[in-house]
C-alpha cells in the first residue's frame, strides 16, 4: 500500500514536472518560433567552384606564418606550423583570373606524422547577390590525399542555416615559392531572399 502511494505520488510529482518543463519550454520572452517558411521554401542547394590561391612567398603573400613548426627530432611532418590566411578565391585556377572572393582564417598542422591540416576558414564571396556573404568551414585537410572533404559548418547572408561540404584537391604546387592553388568544389544549402 505504501509503496503503491508512493509510486502515485512519484507519478504526479513527475507529471507536475513535465507540465511545468513544457510550459517553460514555451515561446517566452526570449525565444519564439520561426516561421519554417521563411527557411523550407527558400532553400537552394548549390555546386560552387573556387580555385584557393595559398601565396606564401613575395612581396604578395596572402598567406603567413604565424607559429612555426615546433621542433622536434624525429618528427614526420610540420606539426605546430599556422598559418594566417586572405587568400584570393578565384573564378579559374590561374591566380591572375578573376576574384570572386576570399578566403579569411588560418590553418593549423595538426599531426606530428602526417601532413594534416586543421582549416578553419571563412569564404567571404563579392559576386551579385551572393557579395558580402559568407560560408565557414571548420575541417580537418590530410593534404596529401588527392580529395579531401571539407565540412561546411555555416554561413551568413546568402548561407544562412548553410550546411554541406567541399571535395578539394590541389591541382598546383610550387616548389620553388611554395605557393599552392588548390580547387573547391562547393555542394552547399543556402536560401534566396
Ligand atoms: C533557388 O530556388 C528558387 C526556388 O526554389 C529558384 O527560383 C532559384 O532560381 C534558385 N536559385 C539558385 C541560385 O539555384
Ligand atoms: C605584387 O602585386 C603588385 C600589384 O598587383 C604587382 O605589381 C607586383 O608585381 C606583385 N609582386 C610580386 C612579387 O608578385
Ligand atoms: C628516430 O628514427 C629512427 C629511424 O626510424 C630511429 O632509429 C630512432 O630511434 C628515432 N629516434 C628517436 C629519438 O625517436
Ligand atoms: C595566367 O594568366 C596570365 C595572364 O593572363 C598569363 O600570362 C599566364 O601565362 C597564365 N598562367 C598560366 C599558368 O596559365
Ligand atoms: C559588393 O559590395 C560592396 C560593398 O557594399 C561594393 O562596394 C561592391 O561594389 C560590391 N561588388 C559587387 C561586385 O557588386
Amino acid at each position: 500500500m505504501a509503496l503503491k502511494t508512493l509510486i502515485f505520488s512519484f507519478l504526479v510529482l513527475s507529471f507536475h514536472t513535465l507540465t511545468t518543463a513544457a510550459t517553460a519550454d514555451q515561446p517566452s520572452f526570449f525565444v519564439r518560433s520561426i516561421d519554417r517558411e521563411m527557411t523550407e521554401k527558400k532553400e537552394n542547394y548549390s555546386h560552387f567552384r573556387f580555385y584557393w590561391q595559398d601565396i606564401v612567398g613575395g612581396a604578395n603573400a596572402t598567406s603567413i606564418p604565424i607559429i612555426e613548426s615546433i621542433p622536434k627530432f624525429n618528427l614526420t611532418s610540420t606539426f605546430g606550423l599556422t598559418r594566417v590566411i586572405d587568400n584570393a578565391l578565384t573564378v579559374g585556377p590561374n591566380r591572375t583570373s578573376k576574384l570572386v572572393g576570399r578566403a579569411h582564417g588560418f590553418y593549423v598542422s595538426t599531426s606530428q606524422t602526417e601532413y594534416d591540416f586543421l582549416m578553419i576558414q571563412t569564404f567571404v564571396l563579392f559576386e551579385g547577390v551572393y557579395n558580402g556573404s559568407s560560408i565557414t568551414f571548420l575541417a580537418r585537410n590530410p593534404i596529401n590525399e588527392k580529395v579531401r572533404e571539407l565540412p561546411v559548418v555555416g554561413g551568413v547572408g546568402r548561407f544562412r542555416f548553410a550546411k554541406g561540404y567541399a571535395r578539394v584537391n590541389t591541382i598546383s604546387f610550387d616548389y620553388l615559392t611554395g605557393d599552392t592553388t588548390v580547387e573547391y568544389n562547393v555542394y552547399v544549402s543556402h536560401y534566396h531572399h
